[in-house]
């Protein structure tokens, strides 16, 4: 049986310009969704308002500087915790059997990016059909004393070292598209990129608007390139349309952005 990965967005389960706000009600569809998966999985969750208003206050993203970050990063934890566990009440509501991994507790990092990753418990909880739940932390750093990490970073790490199937990155537009959706009603989707026609598409990635410390849609194409260069696939869509998940895993048709290894031409 393979592993998937679902990543579910920030911009999906809060409000993320505002106060911190658990969207509760779409967060239930989406358990109801997930619990129709019958692959292995893996869930990792984001920050939206509950980490990024807190992260730039004290300038978390920028690493260690003083010792008046210290309680921000204790603040930032609080806040995510609360987040994890509002996520999880609901999982095992629709019977998802989730076990909550703390990033922080497990993984380390080097300049903004993971370097060390205990992901021997991941694997044995996954092979168990436990579906083990964590989120973009602020993490050690070898470099910087402390850096956040990003759930995009961590899901596509834990993809390449789990050896997934595919990873599927749920957030609040249907896609990747050529200018920003929010601001430009003209965007169009684009609903394939392989590695090498990325570049193209780099000046102009557009969808998240909100404060973000971590890369928003760039980040996330820029992250999965290894990944998908191996032969894995990452699917961009909209999980406030949660039927988006069964729909992908089932190979439907639905708008959303796919990232694949090379399209090989077929000959005429
Ligand atoms: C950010 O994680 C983590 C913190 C700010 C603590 P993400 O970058 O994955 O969060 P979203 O999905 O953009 O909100």
């Amino acid at each position: 049986m393979s592993l998937i990965i679902i990543k579910i967005g920030g911009s999906v389960i809060t409000e993320k310009d505002k106060a911190p706000l658990f969207n509760r009600n779409l967060m239930e569809k989406i358990a109801e969704e997930i619990s129709k998966v019958e692959d292995k999985l893996l869930l990792v969750h984001g920050a939206g308002s509950f980490g990024h208003p807190i992260a730039k206050k004290y300038s978390i993203h920028e690493g260690y500087r003083s010792e008046k970050q210290l309680m921000g990063v204790a603040e930032l934890k609080q806040s995510m915790s609360s987040l994890t566990l509002m996520i999880t009440e609901t999982l095992i509501k629709h019977r998802i059997p989730v076990v909550p991994f703390l990033s922080s507790s497990c993984m380390v990092a080097e300049g903004s990016r993971l370097v060390h990753v205990n992901t021997e418990p991941f694997r044995l909880m996954i092979n168990l059909g436990l579906v083990p739940i964590c989120s973009g932390d602020v993490i050690a750093d070898l470099k910087w004393g402390f850096s956040i990490i990003s759930g995009d970073q961590i899901a596509v790490y834990l993809a390449t070292s789990l050896n997934a199937k595919m990873v599927i990155f749920g957030c609040d537009v249907d896609g990747v598209f050529d200018s920003d959706p929010k601001k430009n009603p003209e965007a169009k989707l684009i609903k394939t990129i392989t590695p090498s026609t990325l570049k193209y598409y780099e000046n102009s990635l557009g969808g998240s608007a909100a404060v973000d410390v971590t890369k928003g849609m760039l980040g996330k194409m820029k992250e999965s390139l290894s990944f998908v260069s191996h032969g894995g696939e990452v699917v961009i869509a909209n999980l406030k349309r949660p039927e988006n998940i069964m729909e992908i895993l089932h190979g439907r048709d639905v708008p959303c952005t796919r990232f694949i290894p090379e399209i090989i031409p077929t000959p005429k």
